[in-house]
């Protein structure tokens, strides 16, 4: 509690307790306050495009049944039997008709229905079927195919959620009336650091790329020098919700646009689903790399695979860091494509994908050694001895270069130039204020 209140009272004036990286309690709480509330990532609708598709996915650290029934409807089903909580899904994916406990053999439908036992008569007969099936989220939503669910009764609907973000996803999600699909499955690997740590790069943490990722740069594997690419915004899209764009200062600059993606597909994008606004900065836009609160994170960017080699082209991953206790994240990466991409475009966006933010990517390798670190810090005695409070003050009054842009034409308050942490201070006080609520009760979700 104290270490909670000490974040709400400083990250206003960038102070962050270390602790919140470490601290076993507070880790144990956010599994009940931030994932058991709070609208969480599950997987994308292209996953699971046939009836009987499913995915085994999670909610803290807590294991979720992502299907399609026969109807066509997603439903999002607790992965435990309703006999003795068993675990009934036993692949990390798959189509089926049906789910099979593996225990005594209870068998449920994809709506979850419980739907027979083996010798029923002898064993239940007479028991109804109702309300024995498997237990389901509160909530369950897409949009533009990313699937949300939340545990919470009391959450308020997943576009008032997302809030000001939502305007930001459409303006990467909806550029053309196709859409993104996911290809291939996730990459999963388990990092010790806290997940905390990858929503909070994520949230628009740009500065560090010159220092350990310098040797981007150095094989030429971005195209936009470092210098440069700290032009652009810092938006805080809601309470939570942050982002960032490297962004050329007019259209007219040489260099990527539309995140480097192909030319052919640029020329579908269009403002039929968004506004001039929307497409204007996602046509200025070199980069872009969100969070949305707590654990999903967006990134789209111009890479090539191998160094200068090959002209750079547009990368989309989308990614969790899911909670594994607090020590351990188990970060799992998805790479995405527009629909209307050529197998070849797919096949080199994947590839450059794979070379740069994945398992043996070139970036990924760099982030994940900081990280570690950071928990170990955030669980030290000596960061509680000394009550050790990190510094996320760049870009406050005074502080660095980043002005208030005063006629930003899209939600939220934006910065120019990314040398900016308010996006990460944003993401804190929100976490602050999902940790001390009240059960029922819920904390802004607009700046007014
Ligand atoms: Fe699942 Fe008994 S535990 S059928
Ligand atoms: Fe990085």
């Amino acid at each position: 509690e104290r270490i909670l209140d000490e974040l709400a009272d400083g990250v206003g004036r960038g102070e962050v307790p270390a602790a919140i990286f470490g601290d076993q309690e507070i880790y144990d709480r956010e599994l009940r306050s931030v994932f058991g509330r709070c609208w969480v990532y599950l997987a994308h609708e292209s996953e699971i495009e046939a009836k009987g598709d499913y995915v085994l996915r999670k909610i803290g650290e807590d294991s979720f049944i992502v299907v399609r029934d026969e109807q066509g409807e997603i439903h999002v089903l607790f992965d435990a039997c309703r006999h003795r909580g068993v675990q009934v899904c036993r692949s990390d994916s798959g189509n089926t008709s049906h789910f099979r406990c593996p225990y005594h053999g209870w068998t449920y439908n994809t709506k979850g229905d419980l739907v027979g036992a083996p010798l029923w008569r002898n064993a239940f007969g007479g028991m109804p079927k109702e309300g024995n099936g498997l237990a389901k989220v509160a909530r369950v939503r897409s949009y533009h195919g990313l699937v949300f669910a939340t545990l919470d009764p009391t959450a308020p609907e997943l576009e008032d959620y997302l809030g000001g973000m939502a305007w930001y996803l459409d303006l990467l999600f909806g550029l053309n009336e196709h859409g993104i699909e996911i290809i291939g499955a996730p990459q999963r690997f388990v990092i010790d650091a806290n997940w905390k740590s990858g929503s909070d790069n994520f949230a628009g943490d740009d500065y560090h790329l010159g220092t350990l990722h310098r040797s981007v740069w150095e094989i030429g594997a971005f195209p936009v020098p470092f210098r440069e690419n700290m032009m652009g915004y810092h938006i805080q899209a809601s309470p939570g919700h942050s982002l960032s764009f490297s962004m050329a200062p007019s259209e007219d600059e040489p260099g990527p646009k539309f995140f480097g993606f192909p030319d052919d597909v640029a020329a579908t994008f269009d403002t039929s689903r968004i506004s001039e606004h929307q497409l204007d900065i996602a046509r200025r836009s070199r980069v872009m790399v969100a969070n949305v609160f707590p654990n999903f994170s967006i990134l789209a960017l111009p890479m090539t695979e191998d160094g200068a080699n090959h002209p750079p082209t547009g990368v989309m991953t989308i990614r969790t860091w899911q909670p594994h206790g607090v020590g351990q994240v188990e970060i799992w990466n998805w790479f995405c494509v527009y629909k209307n991409m050529t197998p070849e475009q797919k096949d080199r966006a994947y590839r450059a994908g794979l070379g740069t933010f994945s398992m043996g990517g070139a970036f990924e390798m760099d982030d994940t050694e900081p990280w570690i670190t950071v928990s170990r810090t955030g669980r030290s005695t000596a960061a509680d001895l000394l009550d050790f409070k990190l510094n996320y003050q760049m870009g406050m009054p005074g502080i660095g270069i980043a002005k208030e842009v005063p006629d930003w034409p899209g939600p939220g308050i934006a910065y120019w130039t990314r040398y900016e942490e308010g996006v990460q201070r944003n993401l804190y006080r929100f976490y602050a204020d999902m940790m001390r609520a009240e059960p029922g009760t819920w904390p802004k979700l607009t700046f007014e």
